[in-house]
């Protein structure tokens, strides 16, 4: 069997498993079997850019690492990466910063990567490229001889043209990835609009396969093992701790990277206005968000903090009781296993971004349940979860009085539509598992080219 190569901006190479927030990396590390080299950041920045990795191995992968200087820390992740693609491709133009300074720095950390990596490679490898930090590498290994197959995934989501298209190097970028031999993206509408972008700006590249075989394939969960982690996290000390401190209330829980893409602020517009309209619910629900700060040097980032410490002290000074706080909100992360064991717990589920590529924490919100008495799920058309999680009940999240609406709905639901409703989204959570995800995408990544077109 071919050896696997992944690369990806973050590397889980020293944090274990459950105590990973989640993410990619937690997906990737589910899924592989077999012999890995598994290549990225480090996560440290220092005085300049190491030409070589630093190795760690846990069973059969390999991890490689690579630090990188604080300038090119600026340019590629801070500038480019989070200040120009992260807002362009979740349709915040608004958001948009762009700098040539930052975008030459995004193309040659890019080539440094592929510096580092090229003498890692034996022939044979199958390279599997991740996420929008990464779009060039491929062409800047095939520009320093590599003659591997290489596939790429998104695994945010793609904007049609008119907001793609306001990129400067939109026209660079399109090239790097029809330059892949297989590209993946989330959702059929993710696909399409790359597909449509890519047809508009590189005419001449329509039979690239990158372009012509674009393949739609959501990226999943190990539904079970979140399940066992759940239902053990659940008798844990902590998880205890929080079922005390509820005296009977029902849970609401949220958790999401501290970042505008999740809708926060309208999410606790919703709950205030249920707490405002549905009288019957103050001193009755408990509201926890969890939400670890994220990419503190962009400024909107720290903005939205400022926006929801307000919001906060808002919603608990106007609502609270000397014994009942009705929001809490925390900025700092907790480990996956304690969360799985609160998802257990939550009678509500509450997954509302503007915008988001798939969204796991909604498919590991609904693999905690107990299934003899299951909470509801209440998730944002705009997440890509919603293609398939339609068993939720889904909301505009641009809407907070269709969030408290759905609230209510499900804090009322009966205990066989919430059973019924479990079953099917469990249902999908296993047929679209993280497994499936990574053998189909290799699959069509290994697939003679023939096949590949007539799947297409
Ligand atoms: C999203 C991206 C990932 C990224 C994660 C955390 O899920 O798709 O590539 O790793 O956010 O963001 P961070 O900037 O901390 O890596």
């Amino acid at each position: 069997m071919a050896r696997l190569v992944i690369v990806s901006n973050r590397v889980p190479a020293s944090a274990k498993r459950e105590q990973q927030a989640g993410g990619l990396a937690v997906v990737l590390e589910e899924a592989l079997k077999g012999e890995v080299l598994w290549f990225g950041w480090s996560g440290k920045r220092t005085h300049a850019t190491s030409a070589k990795p630093t190795f760690a191995t846990r069973g059969t992968t390999t991890f490689a690492t690579i630090d990188l200087s604080e300038e090119d820390y600026q340019a590629y992740y801070a500038g480019f990466s989070n200040r120009s693609l992260w807002p362009l491709f979740h349709y915040r133009t608004g958001l948009v910063a762009y700098s040539r300074e930052d975008y030459k720095g995004y193309r040659s950390t890019n080539q440094k990567f592929a510096q580092a990596l090229v003498p890692l490679l034996r022939p044979g490898d199958l390279l599997w490229i991740h996420d929008y930090h990464l779009m060039p590498l491929g062409r800047a290994l095939r520009e320093q001889g590599v003659d591997l197959k290489m596939g790429f995934f998104l695994h945010i989501p793609f904007p049609p043209l008119s907001v793609f298209d306001i990129l400067p190097p939109a026209g660079e970028l399109a090239a790097d990835l029809a330059a892949y031999d297989l590209a993946g993206f989330q959702t059929a509408e993710d696909r399409d609009n790359f597909v449509g972008c890519a047809r508009k700006i590189l005419p001449e590249a329509q039979r690239a396969p990158a372009i012509a075989s674009a393949v739609a394939l959501p990226v999943g969960i190990d539904g079970k093992a979140f399940a066992r982690m759940a239902k053990t996290s659940r008798m844990n000390a902590e998880s205890r701790r929080l079922k005390d401190s509820l005296v009977g209330r029902k849970l609401i829980i949220g958790a999401d990277r501290l970042d505008y893409s999740k809708g926060l602020p309208q999410r606790f517009e919703a709950y205030s206005e249920l707490l405002e309209t549905h009288a019957e619910y103050r001193e009755k629900v408990s509201y926890l968000q969890v939400a670890p700060r994220s990419r503190e040097e962009v400024s909107e980032y720290r903005e939205l903090k400022r926006t929801l410490d307000r919001l906060t002290g808002r919603i608990n000074g106007k609502y609270a009781e000397f014994d009942w706080v009705p929001l809490r909100y925390m900025t700092h992360g907790l480990s996956r296993r304690l969360l799985a064991g609160f998802f257990r717990m939550a009678a509500i589920g509450l997954v509302t971004p503007l915008r988001d590529g798939m969204n796991l924490v909604a498919m590991e919100y609904v693999a905690a349940q107990d299934e003899e008495d299951p909470g509801v799920l209440i998730l944002s058309r705009f997440a890509g979860a919603a293609a398939s999680l339609d068993a939720a009940l889904i909301v505009n999240p641009y809407d907070p009085g269709g969030i408290a609406e759905a609230l209510h709905e499900g804090l009322t639901m009966s205990r066989q539509e919430r059973q019924e409703r479990w079953r099917s989204l469990m249902h999908r959570i296993d047929e679209d598992s993280a497994a499936a995800w990574c053998r189909r995408f290799l699959a069509r990544l290994t697939a003679p080219p023939k096949t590949l077109r007539a799947a297409s």
